[in-house]
């Protein structure tokens, strides 16, 4: 049995380079190239039960982020689900949020990619808490706010001072939340989740593009609500759809469905939670989170 099941106060867990060790112990050079220039990507996973919730998925993500940023490795993904799954059980959390980060590593700090440059392979575990109550009851406020990141969005990269700051903005001004339009006039995605949209009892997604992240959250969802026989569509949004929408809800993998309940503070539906968010979320939650 470990500290986690003892209920003792478990220290978070980190692991860098093949080492584990307490989170506040954990330290990266000043030098890393993560640090210096954002040249890093990363991953968020979850469990459901104490299980990994999709790990091939999440690493089929994460390799496609490397390979788009030239950044060569040698891992494979059975090594990291492997350290991911050893790094929560260290941990011993009942259900815990495992985030994964690889930078091109140590290097004099120079734009040019260096030739030789070894990878740095981070890891932390943290406790998962559910979503408070307050989502389902209440639902969040966003607000819309144009897209200004950079055109490669797809790629989970930790350049994220765009969605810190957009996000930043939307808690000054009393939101939960931004939603990110583009020029057209179109939405992309949230600060840090993908968006729904339903019309008519029918739900619909900005298609996948170098506009949004490609969630793994929003892929189940589609699959939960075609199980659920909820046409979808992953079609353009504009603003002006978004805000008149019968229900818009959030997608990722901590925050599960989140629905939103105003736009611009304008009130959606009825400005409750809607129906159709509640039946794809409990077809999600039976299909893929229930032993
Ligand atoms: N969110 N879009 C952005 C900008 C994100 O940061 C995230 C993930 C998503 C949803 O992706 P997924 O469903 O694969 O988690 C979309 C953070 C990391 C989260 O997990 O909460």
């Amino acid at each position: 049995m470990n500290a986690g099941e003892l209920g003792e106060n478990v220290p978070e867990i980190a692991y860098i380079n093949g080492e584990f060790m307490p989170l506040e112990l954990a330290t990266i050079h000043v030098e890393d190239r993560g640090f210096q220039f954002a040249d890093s990507v990363y991953e968020v996973m979850r469990t459901y039960n104490g299980t990994l919730f999709t790990p091939e998925e999440h690493m089929a993500r994460l390799f496609r982020s490397l390979s788009a940023i030239e950044l060569e490795h040698g891992f494979t993904v059975k090594g990291l689900i492997g350290i991911a799954e050893e790094a929560i059980r260290r941990a011993g959390f009942a259900e815990a949020m495992v985030y994964l980060q690889v930078t091109r590593g140590v290097a004099q700090r120079h734009r040019g990619m260096p030739p030789q440059c070894k990878p740095t392979l981070v890891m932390t575990v943290r406790e998962l808490h559910h979503p408070p109550p307050s989502q389902w009851e209440n639902g969040l406020s966003c607000v819309t706010t144009p897209d200004n990141r950079w055109g490669r969005c797809d790629i989970k990269t930790v350049a994220l001072l765009a969605n810190i700051l957009a996000y930043h903005a939307a808690r000054k001004a009393g939101a939960d939340d931004a939603i990110f339009v583009g020029a057209d006039n179109t939405l992309s995605e949230a600060t840090a989740g993908n968006v729904f949209i339903v019309v008519r009892g029918k739900l619909r997604t900005p298609p996948k593009s170098p506009r949004l992240l490609p969630g793994i959250t929003r892929d189940k969802l589609l699959e939960a609500s075609q199980a659920a026989g909820i046409p979808s569509a992953e079609r353009t949004v504009t603003r002006e759809e978004l805000q008149a929408a019968n229900e818009v809800f959030l997608s990722s993998t901590t925050n599960e469905v989140a629905p939103v309940t105003t736009v611009d503070g304008r009130k959606i539906g009825i400005g409750k939670p809607g129906p159709i968010a509640r039946r794809i979320y409990e077809q999600f939650l039976q299909m893929f989170a229930r032993p």
